[in-house]
């Protein structure tokens, strides 16, 4: 009988050697550019690789409505699902209240989480106008933008976010 030692290198020597058969008989296939682009959405802090598109919370309302109202509630507040809504006093609630309003660090966060994320049942649905629309709609229930502001790639990382103090960048 093997020893165990030895029975895990085989089994790692035999699941190494089914990676290369499965590369060598042609199992499997490269992610086309299309593929990669779709799940490489990803917008940092300063939001260098939000996409071209914009939109203002007047635009967003709509969004809102058909979107986001059934979940989310009334201008953001009071639906099934988290509240959008809220200001960095709620923080000291026990337990605290992290909403969008009280607790995010970024605007581009939120670009970022409603684009990949939202509406709940049908991610990825969403334009790149829409998403900015809605964004802007969010932050102006929020009282952070004005309701003609229009948000794009330049002015929502300009976005200041009550919390952004409250977080402390990784410096690795
Ligand atoms: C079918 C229900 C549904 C719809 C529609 C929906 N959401 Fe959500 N949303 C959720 C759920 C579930 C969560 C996860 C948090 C929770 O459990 O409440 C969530 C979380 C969020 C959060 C994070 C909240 C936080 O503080 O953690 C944001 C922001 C958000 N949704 C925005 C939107 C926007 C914008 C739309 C419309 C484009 C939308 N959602 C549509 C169900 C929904």
């Amino acid at each position: 009988m093997l020893k165990p030692s030895l029975l895990s290198v085989s089994i790692l020597l035999g699941l190494g050697a089914a990676v290369v058969s499965a590369q060598s008989y042609g199992v499997g296939r490269p992610a086309s550019a299309e593929e990669v682009a779709a799940w490489d959405v990803t917008i940092g802090p300063e939001g260098h690789e939000l996409p071209e598109g914009s939109g203002t919370a007047k635009d967003g309302a709509q969004v809102y409505e058909v979107r986001c109202k059934e979940c989310h509630g009334e201008e953001g507040v009071g639906g099934d699902h988290a509240a959008l809504i809220g200001n960095p006093e709620q923080l000291k609630e026990t337990p605290p209240v992290k909403t969008v309003g009280s607790y995010w660090p970024y605007a581009t966060t939120l670009f970022d989480y409603t684009r990949r994320a939202m509406p709940f049942e049908e991610p990825g649905t969403l334009t790149a106008d829409q998403v900015y629309a809605v964004t802007a709609y969010v932050l102006y229930l929020n009282g952070l933008v004005g309701e003609d502001d229009v948000l794009d790639r330049e002015s929502l990382p300009q976005v200041v976010m009550p919390n952004r103090d409250g977080f402390v960048r990784d410096p690795r």
